[in-house]
């Protein structure tokens, strides 16, 4: 079945990557790039101390890049933190909001994500806000009830279709090498675009919602399949430009 839009591949780097390394990996990527008509929109996102040295490399290549947070004020005694707008500033046209990684390691609960993404959005981003279950609500039963709640309240009154991609992210799949079901996966995209028509009816067009958590280049293809999966968050996988490629080609497939 064709695909409504053209799949998203975010590779999300979270905290690896020294210069050297990552430089030669970028290197790589738009070499392969370069020889090839890829079928979707390459997104990476890399721990700030690279964004500028990326910011030079990949334009005019196919790749955009994101950043992996950013705080809720645009500017201030933040000491550590970084704004929406040094992002832009870094050529990035994305920001990750809501890793399940910040949600339970920083504290950030629904309506802190909700004043990020505003923040985002003024800088001109589009925000990429995660939602997901924790494997103890997931045996309860929770996961509808968990990923409702933190669409309505991670989204804020001026999130549209056209400026926020939904990932969604099962916390327990995320670098355990275990996924949902298809059916799993197919029944909570369509959740999740149930829940924004009937609570936001002034959001526009379908919000474009992908799926992450142990994504990598055996699995790719058969995710991208799923109907209603508009594309994948990559950890781990996104991390080897050679596993990452098959994830890529295997928009291809679909
Ligand atoms: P993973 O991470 O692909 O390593 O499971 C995905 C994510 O955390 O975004």
């Amino acid at each position: 079945m064709s695909k409504r839009i053209t799949p998203l591949i975010i590779g999300n780097w979270k905290m690896n990557g020294t210069l050297l390394e990552s430089m030669q990996n970028i290197k790589k990527l738009r070499s392969k790039i370069h020889n090839s008509l890829i079928g979707c929109q390459i997104i990476i996102c890399p721990p700030f101390t690279l964004l500028r040295d990326f910011a030079e490399k990949v334009p005019n290549t196919g790749i955009k890049l994101g950043g992996q947070n950013c705080h809720h004020a645009s500017e201030g005694s933040f000491t550590g933190e970084i704004s929406a707008n040094m992002l832009k500033n870094m050529t990035c046209e994305y920001v990750i909001l809501g890793h399940s990684e910040r949600r339970a390691n920083c504290n950030e609960n629904s309506e802190l994500i909700a004043k990020k993404a505003k923040n985002a959005y003024n800088s001109g981003l589009t925000a990429i806000i995660c939602v997901g279950e924790t494997l103890q609500e997931k045996e309860n039963d929770l996961t509808n009830v968990v990923v409702r709640e933190q669409i309505i309240n991670s989204l804020p009154d001026v999130a549209k279709s056209s400026n926020t991609v939904i990932a969604y992210e099962p916390v327990w799949a995320i670098g355990s090498g275990k996924i949902p079901t298809f059916e799993e996966i197919e029944e909570t995209h369509k959740l999740i675009q149930d829940v924004i028509k009937s609570e936001r009816p002034d959001f526009g067009e379908e919000i474009t919602v992908i799926y992450g958590g142990s994504v990598d280049e055996n699995n790719s293809s058969n995710i991208l399949a799923i109907p209603g999966v508009d594309g994948l968050l990559v950890g781990r996988a996104s991390l080897d430009v050679d596993k990452f490629w098959q994830i890529i080609e295997s928009c291809d497939k679909n």
